[in-house]
């Protein structure tokens, strides 16, 4: 695996411009940074299910270090920009609520060593087109340059799963339609828990848990972000994940039904915050 090329010393931090920050967009990046710091807890269980595999178990080691740099990079900015964001503590709040999904024994939750790269492919894509939009939104000089070198990061890792995901292919001889329904399935999932708790868990502060409430309020001001390119491109980057081509006019479809359900949920969500 590439190395990281970046540190927490090649960012700027004198540059920062506080007054250049939208509340939202701070609220957003605050359950970013938990979710990124808890990679951790995701490549052991990466370890478990390619325990065969020595090769991968380097590599997600690696992976989970960059994803975790991404969060005390993203926890960092959100702490400059508002000193009552404790971002240790945030992320013990996080920890004491949400459990990683496990499966049974070694076995992976995505039912195959292929399912699994497929929805690490999908993760890296939405993560992604996620840095691409805030670095496009913000006019924050230094969460600009974070969100890029993030970005950039992401789509290595999207590549490098991808890599990965051949021989494990042919092996498991996993057809496209099983590979876009468990792709599908984790872009599903992504209105799950994780983000939802993240977001209570950095912003909430003393209430009570209430998922739904988290999810929307998340949602609302996450989902703004987006330009219809960076949907155009996350469809086709999960095109190319489940072995069909970006180029097809099935994925000119689905690139207009994904841009519409973006552009449909944004508008649910402020109508419903009216
Ligand atoms: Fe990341
Ligand atoms: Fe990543």
């Amino acid at each position: 695996m590439a190395r990281n090329h970046w540190t927490l010393d090649d960012i700027p931090w004198d540059r920062l411009a506080p007054a250049e920050v939208d509340h939202d967009l701070l609220a957003v990046i605050k359950a970013a940074a938990l979710v990124e710091y808890n990679a951790d807890s995701y490549a052991t269980y990466l370890g478990k299910v390619f325990a065969e595999d020595p090769s991968f178990q380097a590599m997600a080691r690696e992976w989970a270090a960059e994803e975790v740099q991404h969060g005390l990079a993203l926890g960092r900015w959100a702490a400059r920009v508002d000193p009552s964001f404790n971002f240790e503590v945030a992320v013990d709040r996080f920890r004491g609520t949400y459990r990683l999904p496990e499966g049974s024994g070694n076995a992976s939750i995505r039912g195959s060593c292929s399912g699994e790269l497929v929805a690490r492919c999908m993760v890296e894509t939405g993560t992604s087109s996620f840095y691409s939009a805030v670095a496009e939104a913000t006019r924050e000089p230094v969460l600009r340059l974070i969100c890029q070198r993030i970005a950039a990061d992401e789509y290595r890792h999207y590549k490098l799963f991808l890599t990965y995901m051949k021989p494990y292919l042919l092996r498991d001889r996993v057809g496209w339609f099983q590979r876009a329904w468990v792709g599908i399935g984790r872009v599903l999932e992504t209105q799950d828990d994780e983000l939802a708790c993240a977001y209570h868990a950095a912003n909430g502060g003393g209430e009570p848990y209430h998922r739904l409430r988290a999810s929307q309020a998340y949602e609302r001001r996450a989902f703004r972000l987006y330009r219809r390119h960076h949907i155009e491109r996350a469809v086709g980057m999960a095109m190319k994940a489940w072995g069909l081509s970006p180029q097809s006019r099935l994925a000119g479809l689905a690139r207009r039904a994904a841009w519409w359900l973006v552009e449909n949920r944004v508008g649910r969500l402020e109508r419903s915050a009216a």
